[in-house]
């Protein structure tokens, strides 16, 4: 079981859209998931409520968490996304200790630059991955746009894993969430449904590393 924890501490920075979009994916590509919503705001909550019962089962709160996860793995989930609010709250670093990878959005500029640090740290101190993901992006041409370089860079002289690819800034990232949907359910073949699918097998190949380190069994694609 693969336990995947959205953290950053800068507020908009994408954690409840990749967790909701990546879910949706994992959903209709048949891979037992569960979501997390252990952010009190509950946006992950309130886009799977509009979504209505179906293959995605959420679980709402921190209590117990490691209960939750205990179950979640005798159930046979293979991926467990855990949504967090933008702070500095023990429940934040509860989800990241118990995290096999934690993800850490971020729109490309300097006050998210400046402000995934303090995530960062975190993740240094219990020892977890960690990859940032930059989303919110404005569309590449033919390359990075300059203020993605510029991110990237920033990145590199911390020293910060960082995917190589980007999610774009996209109306339909946003707009299919309101229908309770994800971009590949709600525009299939569109551009942020190939980066979404991108992302999910770059975290499978970064799934599949941490196991040849740890021993861990990952599941991959
Ligand atoms: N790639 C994107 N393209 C378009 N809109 C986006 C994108 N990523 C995020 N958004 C929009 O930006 C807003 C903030 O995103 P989101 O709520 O996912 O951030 P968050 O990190 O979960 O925020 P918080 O810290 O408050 O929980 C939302 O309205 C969302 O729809
Ligand atoms: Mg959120």
């Amino acid at each position: 079981m693969n336990v995947l924890v959205f953290a950053s501490r800068k507020g908009g920075s994408g954690k409840s859209t990749l967790a909701a979009h990546l879910g949706s994916y994992m959903a209709e590509h048949s891979r037992p998931t569960l979501l997390i919503d252990a952010d009190p705001q509950g946006s992950l909550a309130l886009w799977h409520q509009v979504r209505g019962a179906g293959n995605l089962p959420l679980h709402i709160g921190t209590k117990h968490l490691a209960a939750t996860l205990a179950k979640a793995r005798q159930d046979g989930v293979e991926w467990v996304l855990i949504d967090t609010p933008p702070n500095a709250e023990a429940s934040v670093a509860e989800a990241i200790w118990h995290a096999d990878l934690v993800v850490i959005p971020m729109r490309p500029g300097l006050f998210d630059v400046d402000a995934v640090q303090a995530t960062i740290q975190v993740c240094r101190e219990l020892k977890k991955p960690y990859a940032a993901v930059i989303n919110a992006a404005p569309a590449k041409n033919g390359s990075d746009d300059a203020m993605v370089t510029d991110a990237r860079g920033a990145m590199q002289a911390l020293d910060v894993p960082t995917w190589a690819g980007q999610i774009t800034h996209s109306p339909e990232l946003s707009l299919s969430l309101a229908y309770g949907a994800g971009v590949n359910e709600f525009s299939s073949g569109s551009p942020g449904s190939e980066e979404i699918g991108n992302l999910w097998r770059a975290l499978t190949r970064s799934f599949e590393a941490i196991e040849a380190v740890t021993g861990k069994h990952a599941q991959s694609a």
